[in-house]
């Protein structure tokens, strides 16, 4: 069998919990494509700077660079809150994403059939719900300038500076053209571009590449109208395609439409190599308890095997063995009603594994 390398960086909270979930889930599948995984461990986040004093050592970063993929958990907590702020966790992430070229994160929301009735809308609301939200993940106000406060008295201020260049938003609204192409063929581009004026560059790019691409429909949004959206009528997303900060909040909102935030994978691609993680954060509240969902990561690993590992039977058998264990009444706590088999992180793992 051929052997491929994969960084597990678990992070901080849940992250260890769910991301040993996901390795032996990936182990056992693999083997349908003929495939081992060596899994190399690295920190990052809290535990990195824990051990090394600053959240992404440079030793992460070459690991990640040489891998085939990046499976990751979650990072931050309440543990590192007053840390400076250049230090802080999250800084691995943003860190990981601009080192690696990661421009682009897919975040595909659907609702499974047998979680139809746990979503907060109704659930004829939510029968239709299959879209995807491709996020700019390298550009916009998570880069900017920024200038931490200054001043006193009421003057005291901080800022954060919103830029798009041309070739970010081509670049992202070209990946949202291609993935509408292989779905139902509709893009709706969000920003907001009645205030902003890095928004209104962002739309004449889109209505160029609507030009451009006849066999994809062009919807344009503004961000505030998209959020309701989402919950009167999510049914009517195919791909939107929104800037780093709105597609960060947009995507919890996703999320939950599909019945709780522990469900939602992701994949970040770009020029090197991809990173794959749940859109969750490390969720302090629940860590250590073993009760976290893992499904956001196994699922984050799925997608993984399908476009870094060439995997794609694994893929295959991983998301229909979620389903099948969601279909049998396996819930974690997130997604628990009565009547249902309770179970916790390793009892979820435990219902997948029995369906590959
Ligand atoms: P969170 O996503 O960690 O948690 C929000 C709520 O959802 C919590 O009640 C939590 O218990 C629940 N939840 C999240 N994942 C779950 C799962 N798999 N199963 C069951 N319940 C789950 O968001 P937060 O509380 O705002 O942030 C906590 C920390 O995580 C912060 O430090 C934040 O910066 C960080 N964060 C990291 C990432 C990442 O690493 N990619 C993403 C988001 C937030
Ligand atoms: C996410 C997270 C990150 C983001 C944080 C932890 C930097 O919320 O991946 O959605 O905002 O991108
Ligand atoms: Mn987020």
């Amino acid at each position: 069998s051929i052997e491929k390398t994969v960084v597990a960086i678990n992070g901080d909270g849940i992250g260890r919990e769910i991301v040993e979930a996901a390795r032996r889930v990936v182990d056992k599948a693999v083997v349908k494509d003929n495939i081992v995984i060596c899994w190399a461990e690295h920190k990052a986040g809290g535990e990195a700077i824990d051990a090394y004093g600053k959240p992404l050592p440079q030793s992460t970063i070459d690991a990640c660079k040489k891998a085939e993929a990046v499976l990751l958990g979650a990072v931050g907590g309440p543990k590192w809150d007053s840390v400076a702020p250049a230090i802080r966790p999250e800084k691995a992430i943003l860190g990981l994403r601009k080192e690696l070229g990661l421009f682009c994160n897919l975040r595909p929301v659907r609702i499974f059939k047998a979680l139809q009735e746990y979503s907060p809308l109704k659930p004829e609301l939510v029968q239709d719900v299959d879209f995807v939200i491709v996020r700019e993940l390298t550009g916009g106000i998570y880069f900017g300038e920024r200038s931490e406060a200054s001043g006193e008295g009421p003057n005291e201020k901080a800022w954060d500076k919103e830029t798009y260049h041309r070739y970010e938003i081509e670049r992202i609204i070209d990946i949202a053209i291609d993935t509408a192409k292989k779905r139902k063929g509709k893009v709706t581009s969000v920003d907001k571009a009645n205030v902003l004026a890095s928004s209104r560059l962002w739309r004449t790019v889109a209505q160029e590449k609507a030009t451009a691409n006849s066999a994809v429909t062009f919807d344009y949004l503004y961000v505030d109208n998209t959020a309701m959206q989402l919950v009167v009528n999510p049914g009517q997303f195919d791909v939107i395609v929104t800037t780093n900060l709105f597609g960060d909040i947009l995507s919890d909102e996703g999320a939950v439409v599909s019945g709780s935030l522990g469900l939602l994978p992701s994949a970040s691609i770009g020029t090197g190599t991809a990173l794959y993680e749940p859109i969750h954060g490390s969720a302090p509240d629940i860590a250590g308890k073993g009760i976290a969902n893992p499904l956001g990561t196994i699922l984050s690993a799925a997608m993984m095997c399908r476009y870094s590992l060439g995997a794609s039977k694994a893929a295959d058998a991983i998301e229909a063995a979620v389903e099948a264990a969601l279909t049998a009444g396996y819930r974690t706590g997130d997604i628990y009603k009565d009547g249902m088999k309770r179970v916790n992180t390793e009892g979820m793992t435990e219902a997948v594994l029995q369906y590959i």
